[in-house]
């Protein structure tokens, strides 16, 4: 039985750790929350991966994982180049926003894309975006809305602010596009959002599509993996690890994912460091 490592700045990465759970499950699952550090998205590129590369190191030498999904978008943009030069030998997938299936789904070509400022800014999302446009046999139009504090209320379960953030930065979004109806599609850039995913839906209406990630991701690991099809087996409940308060991540577990288990403490900075 393969044990995968899922790590996330927080609760985010259990929208992939969802998908994950149907796509392979017979695997056993390591989900690693780096609650103490997050949010990520308005963090350095620098603090981003050094998270990222200590995270992968204790999951690798304290909890044997074979491979690991990077369950978060701004450390997949920031950490995942290195990350794979560090572990040649260990098979790691991340996460992008979803511009390529919601061009394909997009008729009026005005794609909404909310993700964190750090996913935006960074090197990789520019290259994801331009290769697309050039590519597009017709006029796309990405309007990209960075969500600042959008993750840290999802962490905070606070639906108020998720409300309100959620209401501004629709808002944004369609005035950048200038005209009410012109976005038809919004992608949710950050694995977070899923978990805002019925207020975003009320905001935006029937006609705008949602787009995330965390199947195609879920997909890529079993291909990655060479698991030909999901086989029914024994369902492993995930071991569920924070470095922040593991009641929240407990909770966040229980409510969205059905899970029993109990989170415990992951202590990235008391263990010794390993290579
Ligand atoms: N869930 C993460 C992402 O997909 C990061 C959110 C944050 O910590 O800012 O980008």
């Amino acid at each position: 039985m393969k044990t995968i490592g899922v790590f996330d700045s927080g609760v985010g990465g259990l929208s992939v750790l969802q998908a994950l759970l149907a796509e392979l499950p017979g695997a056993r699952f390591v989900y690693a929350a780096d609650s103490a550090h997050a949010p990520y998205g308005e963090r350095t590129a620098q603090d981003v991966s050094e998270r990222t590369h200590r995270i992968a190191e204790v999951l690798r030498a304290q909890h044997g994982i074979d491979a690991l999904v990077v369950a978060c978008n701004t450390a997949t943009a920031h950490a995942i180049d290195p990350l794979r030069l560090q572990f040649p030998d260990m098979p790691i997938v991340g996460v992008e926003p979803a511009l390529k299936p919601a061009a394909a789904l997009s008729r009026t070509g005005h794609i909404g894309v909310l993700a964190t400022r750090g996913t935006l800014g960074s090197a990789r999302f520019a290259r994801l975006r331009d290769q697309l446009m050039r590519a597009s046999p017709r006029p796309l139009q990405f309007h990209c809305q960075p969500c600042d504090g959008l993750a840290a209320a999802i962490e905070r379960h606070d639906q108020p602010a998720i409300q309100s953030l959620c209401e501004l930065y629709v808002k944004e979004v369609t005035h950048m596009a200038g005209s009410p109806n012109a976005v038809d599609t919004i992608v949710l850039g950050c694995t977070h959002y899923p978990f805002a995913l019925h207020t975003l839906s009320q905001l935006c209406g029937p006609d705008v599509s949602l787009v995330d990630t965390g199947v195609a991701v879920a997909r890529r690991t079993r291909d990655v993996l060479g698991v030909q099809a999901p086989e029914a087996s024994s369902f492993a409940e995930p071991l569920l690890l924070t470095t922040g308060d593991p009641v929240a991540l407990t909770q966040a577990a229980h409510r969205w994912l059905g899970l029993k288990g109990e989170a415990q403490r992951l202590a990235t900075e008391l263990r010794p460091a390993v290579n």
